[in-house]
């Protein structure tokens, strides 16, 4: 059985002080959830003041973003290494905002999967299409393509320990989610892509989160679908009460 992994992912929002708050606000509410993985990702300058406050707690913090070198020349990026040092479980990679406004390509999204792995963080690799990809009719061309080379050159044993994020483009930020059936298609075909490449053991274990407007309302018929396993929240993991809200749908 593979455990709901849900995680809030902040964007560029929340100064320190706002993303300490969320994270306090999390931390108390957090007892009273059920057996699933959480996760939140502040911007990298808070990402020190959150995991002061959630420290020894059930809730993970991620980065949202890391390079692929340990150090070196490369001014205003982060190491996977430092982002571990510093507390981190997880490090999300690829979401569509890094391909769309940062240069991300599959190959990039696949050296820092490499990294992150090689520093002990645990990567949720995010694959979605377009509007325009959709109504050509190409999702699964698109996502199946993003996934094997994200992928690529993994051992099956950090396959199974990976997540990976389903998030069609035109659900992000749009208040259009993808409804659970149209979801469900795309993670069931993504399995089964999983399963080809790295075989049964690693395509069971892997989580495949939804992501994509997701809020309380439409959370639990979304991760009642068999192959929908947790969910990448961004617009309502900014607000404590929307968060849980969602968590306790999961739980
Ligand atoms: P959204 O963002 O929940 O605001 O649509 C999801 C994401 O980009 O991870």
């Amino acid at each position: 059985m593979r455990k709901q992994f849900i995680a809030g992912n902040w964007k560029m929002n929340l100064d320190t002080k706002q993303a300490a708050e969320l994270a306090r606000a999390l931390l108390d509410a957090a007892g009273e959830l059920g057996d699933i993985e959480i996760a939140v990702a502040p911007v990298a300058t808070s990402i020190s003041a959150v995991i002061e406050v959630l420290r020894g707690s059930k809730i993970a913090v991620a980065a949202q973003n890391c390079y692929w070198e340990s150090a070196g020349a490369f001014t205003g990026e982060l190491s996977p290494e430092m982002i571990r040092e510093i507390g981190c479980q997880h490090v999300i990679i690829g979401h569509s905002e890094r391909r769309q406004f940062f240069g991300e390509t599959d190959e990039t999204v696949n050296k820092k999967v490499h990294a992150a792995f090689r520093a002990g963080l645990l990567p949720i690799v995010c694959v979605g299409e377009s509007l325009a990809e959709r109504e050509q009719g190409k999702t699964m061309e698109v996502v199946s393509t993003q996934l094997k080379q994200s992928l690529r050159d993994l051992r099956d044993e950090q396959v199974t320990q990976l997540t990976v994020a389903y998030e069609p483009v035109w659900a992000i930020g749009t208040g259009k989610t993808a409804s659970p059936d149209q979801a469900q298609e795309v993670h069931a075909f993504l399995r089964g892509q999983l399963m080809e490449t790295f075989g049964p053991g690693a395509a069971e274990a892997v989580r495949i989160q939804y992501g994509g407007s997701v809020k309380a309302a439409n959370a639990a018929e979304l991760l009642s679908k068999a192959d929908i396993d947790g969910a990448l929240v961004g617009g309502a993991s900014l607000k404590a009460e929307d968060f849980l809200g969602i968590l306790r749908e999961a739980g």
